[in-house]
C-alpha cells in the first residue's frame, strides 16, 4: 500500500487565515531547521539521544509480535476481561486505537466484534490506573467481581502510583479467588532490567514484555505496551506496524544536502517535516494554541494521545503551542463562538478521512414536516463532510490558519502510518524549538509535592 497521510493548507494564501502561513524565505529558513533538526535525530546527536529507539520500532517490534499473538490466543481460552493498567504514555495509544475499532462491551470496556459483528474476538479490554478518583476503580472492580480477568500492568518505571495502587487493588481482588494461581493471571509490561515492577515480576514470576530503554512512554505505542493490549482484543498489529513504517520512510526521505530549493521540495514532500516547520513557525509569530479538530468522534482518543504527545515533548522553558482537541460538530456548538471571534492566537489542524464509512442513508418521509426531503437519499458521511469543510472555512475566514492531515480510511495501518507521522513531528518541532523532546521533567512537580502532601 502506498503511503496514506497527507497534509494540506487549507487557508488560501490572502484568507485571513492564510496570510499568517510563511512566505517563500521563511520557508526557506524552516526547511533547512527542519532537515538541521532531523540529521541530530538521525546522527543521534539531538538532546535527549538516549531515547531515539522509538525511530525503529515499527520493525524492531516484529520480535515480540509472535509471542504476543500467542498470548492472545491463550487469554482468548482462560479469562473473559483484560484490565490495562497504565497512565500517560502506558495506555493512551492503546486506548486510542480501540476505541477507533472497538464497540462497547456488556461490562463497560472495549470489545471487538467477528465479522458478524455478533461475537467478540478476544476478552473485553476495560482500563485502570490512569487517575485516582474513587468511583471509577471501585465500579470496575465490582463489574468484574464473578468475571474471569487478567491484568496487564504497564509501567516503565514501575513507580507509579496511580498505575501501582490500581495494579494493588486488582491484584489482591485475583488473589482473595485465585489464591497461588493469581500469578498465571498477570502479565506485566515494564523495563527489561530495571525498576519496582520488573523485580515484584521477577519474585512471582509473572509474564513479562519489554519496554525498551531507550523508547520513553509515549512513543511506546509500538512496542508491547500498545501491541499486547491491542493483539489481545483482536485487532491486525502486523497491518498497523506495516504502516507505521510506511511513515517511517516518508520521515527519512531527502537529504539536508540539497540546495535551498531542492531543501524546500524535501520540506514539501515529507508530510512530518511539514507539519513541524509550520507549527514552529506559527509558534515563532506568536501564535499560543494547536486545536487539532475532527469530526470522527471514534478519534477523540488519538486526539488526547497526540495531546500528550506534543504537550510533553514541547511544554519546556516556557515554550511549545498548547495542543488542545476538538470533536466536530458536537464541540462547534460550545468552542464554535470563540473559535470563529475569539482572540486569534491560535491555528487549527483537522484530521480528514478520504474514504470515511458511508454511514446510514437519510430516508425520505411522506411528510415533509422537518423539512429534511432536500437531502433524503444522502448519506451522513456526506453531510459530515459538507459540515467539515464548511467549518474549515469559516474558521479561515475568521482568521485561523487551517491545516488539514488528510488520511485514506479509518483502517489499522493508515491509524499506524498517523500515530508515527505525529511522533516524527513531534520530535522535530520540539527539536526546532531547542527542547529536550524525550524528557518530562515538569511531571515531577506535582508527584514530589502530592508525596509530601501523603507523607505529612
Ligand atoms: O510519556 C511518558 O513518559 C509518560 O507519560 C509516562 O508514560 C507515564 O508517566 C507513565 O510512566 P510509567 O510507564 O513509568 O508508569
Amino acid at each position: 500500500m502506498s503511503e496514506s497521510i497527507r497534509l494540506e493548507i487549507f487557508s488560501a494564501q490572502d484568507s485571513p487565515g492564510g496570510r499568517d502561513f510563511p512566505d517563500a524565505d521563511q520557508l526557506q529558513s524552516l526547511a533547512a531547521r527542519a532537515l538541521q533538526a532531523r540529521n541530530t535525530l538521525i546522527d543521534g546527536t539531538c538532546a535527549g539521544s538516549d531515547f531515539l529507539g522509538w525511530l525503529d520500532l515499527p520493525s524492531q517490534a516484529e520480535e515480540w509480535v509472535e509471542e504476543i499473538q500467542d498470548l492472545s490466543l491463550e487469554l482468548v481460552e482462560n479469562v473473559d476481561h483484560l484490565v490495562i493498567t497504565g497512565i500517560g504514555g502506558s495506555y493512551l495509544g492503546a486506548k486510542a486505537l480501540l476505541q477507533v475499532f472497538s464497540s462497547p462491551g456488556r461490562f463497560g470496556g472495549h470489545v471487538l466484534l467477528n465479522e458478524s459483528g455478533k461475537e467478540p474476538i478476544g476478552p473485553e479490554i476495560h482500563f485502570a490506573g490512569e487517575q485516582l478518583g474513587s468511583f471509577d476503580l471501585f465500579e470496575l472492580i465490582q463489574r468484574l467481581k464473578r468475571q474471569k480477568f487478567a491484568v496487564n500492568v504497564i509501567s516503565k518505571s514501575g513507580t507509579t502510583l496511580e498505575t501501582a495502587i490500581a495494579f494493588r487493588l486488582l491484584r489482591a481482588e485475583l488473589q482473595q479467588r485465585l489464591g497461588p494461581r493469581t500469578d498465571k493471571h498477570i502479565i506485566a509490561t515494564t523495563d527489561p532490567h530495571n525498576g519496582a515492577l520488573r523485580a515484584m515480576a521477577n519474585r512471582n514470576g509473572w509474564r513479562t514484555f519489554p519496554i525498551p530503554p531507550d523508547v520513553g512512554g509515549r512513543f511506546s505505542v509500538f512496542s508491547p505496551v500498545g501491541l499486547l493490549p491491542l493483539a489481545a482484543a483482536g485487532l491486525h498489529i502486523d497491518a498497523l506496524l506495516a504502516g507505521a513504517r510506511r511513515a517511517q520512510k516518508a520521515f527519512l526521505r531527502g537529504s539536508l544536502d540539497a540546495d535551498a530549493a531542492g531543501q524546500v521540495d524535501v520540506l514539501l514532500s515529507n508530510p512530518a517535516l511539514h507539519y513541524a516547520a509550520l507549527r514552529h513557525h506559527f509558534f515563532e509569530a506568536g501564535k499560543q494554541i494547536e486545536v487539532l479538530a475532527g469530526f470522527e468522534p471514534v478519534m477523540t482518543g488519538i486526539g488526547s494521545w497526540w495531546a500528550q504527545l506534543f504537550g510533553e515533548c514541547e511544554g519546556k522553558q516556557g515554550k511549545g503551542l498548547f495542543p488542545t482537541c476538538a470533536s466536530y460538530t458536537t464541540d462547534l456548538h460550545s468552542l464554535g463562538q470563540y473559535l470563529q471571534d475569539g482572540p486569534r492566537h491560535m491555528i487549527e489542524t483537522f484530521i480528514s478521512i478520504d474514504q470515511p464509512d458511508p454511514g446510514p442513508v437519510i430516508p425520505k418521509m411522506d411528510e415533509d414536516d422537518d423539512g429534511l426531503n432536500s437531502l433524503a437519499g444522502r448519506c451522513l458521511s456526506d453531510l459530515n463532510r459538507a459540515a467539515e469543510l464548511g467549518t474549515m472555512t469559516a474558521h479561515d475566514a475568521g482568521g485561523v490558519p487551517v491545516m488539514r492531515i488528510v488520511m485514506d480510511e479509518l483502517e489499522e495501518s493508515c491509524l499506524g502510518e498517523l500515530l508515527y507521522f505525529f511522533e516524527a513531528s513531534a520530535a522535530i518541532s520540539a527539536l526546532m524549538l531547542g527542547v529536550n523532546p524525550f524528557d518530562q521533567p515538569g511531571v515531577e512537580a506535582y508527584k514530589s509535592e502530592m508525596r509530601k502532601q501523603l507523607e505529612s
